[in-house]
């Protein structure tokens, strides 16, 4: 009898263990780099900083690819690689085409950190390096990134059309999604604050600005402050061309990190359907809460938008038996 318990117990304990290292979390850790790259964080910071004075775009656009990325089979540099025969890029899917960017700067920050210490630093890595650092030269928090990840031996078109959630989402929908990958309607609330810089297509928000049923938001003059601002956008996207026309994610503070988004969102102004449904579907007031809360606190906003990053950054994440250093970022290791 106790026999029969201890095996069970083994078996038990056994099968944790497996799964537990089976799971990819927590294989991260501070300062991966510091012994056999020290150099690496410096280049990523010196070049994003570069190329972020060139054009401040570039902050948004960088912190967009690590969130692209770690939505399709997890973060591990998939959206970076090139078509070749027989595997379409991650590029030409839908929410991608025409609308990602920051790929030269990748390749750049990759060629020099190569140059400093070959074969050693992933280009996933490279990613979640420079999302942190775009996020801060914008004015908004930092966070200790970790590090460790491995880059992917393929790419995956359909889960980059299947994944990554679009525009025109229902709460619902984009609640599922953000599920599907470990993360919950908390982590939803945050990291849609990114919508705090940036820009969108057209194609992007003309269905929101020209949806026939006026949408209904909470409090006194939402919907009128809503109207005028929707006449706005629509004098920037007449309901049929001028496709890729760019409008703010955020009208009031466009190239700020800050919390405003939330300010935006609770008066209806979210640019896109995905940034108002998040008061406008929430029925139950859970979310409208968690806003209220960022909208009045930045401090608050920053320490979770960190946090909502870093688990964002753990999400698939490969080891040296399923991932490799890549050479170049557009392509896998040939030999
Ligand atoms: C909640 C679901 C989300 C949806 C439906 C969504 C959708 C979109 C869309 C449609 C655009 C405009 C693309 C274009 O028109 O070219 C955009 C831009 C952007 N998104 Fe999101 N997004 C979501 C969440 C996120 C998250 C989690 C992050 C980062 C962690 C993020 C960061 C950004 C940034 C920074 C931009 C501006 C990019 C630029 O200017 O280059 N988004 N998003
Ligand atoms: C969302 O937009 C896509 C592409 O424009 C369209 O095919 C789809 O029907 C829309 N979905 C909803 C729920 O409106």
């Amino acid at each position: 009898m106790e026999l029969m318990r201890m095996r069970l117990l083994l078996i038990a304990l056994t099968i944790l263990y497996n799964s537990a290292s089976l799971r990819a979390e927590g294989v991260l850790v501070y300062e991966y780099y510091k012994e056999a790259c020290p150099l690496a964080e410096d280049i990523v910071r010196h070049n994003v900083e570069v190329e972020v004075l060139r054009d401040p775009r570039l902050a948004a656009s960088l912190l967009r690819l690590h969130f692209h990325d770690c939505f399709v089979m997890g973060c591990d540099a998939s959206i970076l690689l090139d078509s070749v025969e027989g595997m379409t890029s991650e590029k030409q899917a839908g929410p991608n085409v025409k609308s990602v960017r920051g790929f030269e700067v990748i390749d750049r920050i990759k060629y020099l950190v190569e140059e400093e210490c070959p074969l050693t630093v992933s280009c996933a890595d490279i990613l979640a390096m420079a999302a942190r650092d775009a996020v801060e030269l914008r004015g908004g928090p930092r966070w200790e990134v970790l590090l460790g990840r491995k880059d992917s031996l393929k790419s995956s078109f359909s889960g980059a059309n299947q994944f990554i959630p679009a525009p025109n989402s229902s709460l619902e929908a984009l609640i599922d999604n953000f599920k599907q990958h470990g993360l919950g309607i908390q982590d939803l609330v945050a990291l849609s604050g990114s919508h705090t810089i940036g820009r969108a297509r057209c194609t992007s928000f003309r269905q929101r600005i020209y949806d026939a049923k006026p949408e209904y938001h909470y409090g006194y003059d939402r919907y009128k402050r809503y109207t005028t601002f929707r006449r706005i956008l629509r004098s920037i996207c007449p309901i049929k061309g001028r496709d890729h026309k760019f409008a703010p994610l955020d009208f009031e503070t466009p190239a700020r990190f800050d919390n405003q988004y939330f300010i935006n969102i609770l008066q209806g102004k979210g640019l896109l359907g995905s940034d108002n449904v998040l008061i406008s579907q929430d029925y139950e007031g859970v979310i409208r809460e968690q806003v209220w809360a960022y909208a009045s606190n930045q401090e608050l906003f920053f320490a979770s938008f960190a946090k909502s990053m870093i688990k964002m950054g753990n999400i698939n994440v490969l080891t040296e038996h399923d991932g490799e250093i890549r050479r170049n970022c557009r392509f896998v290791n040939t030999e």
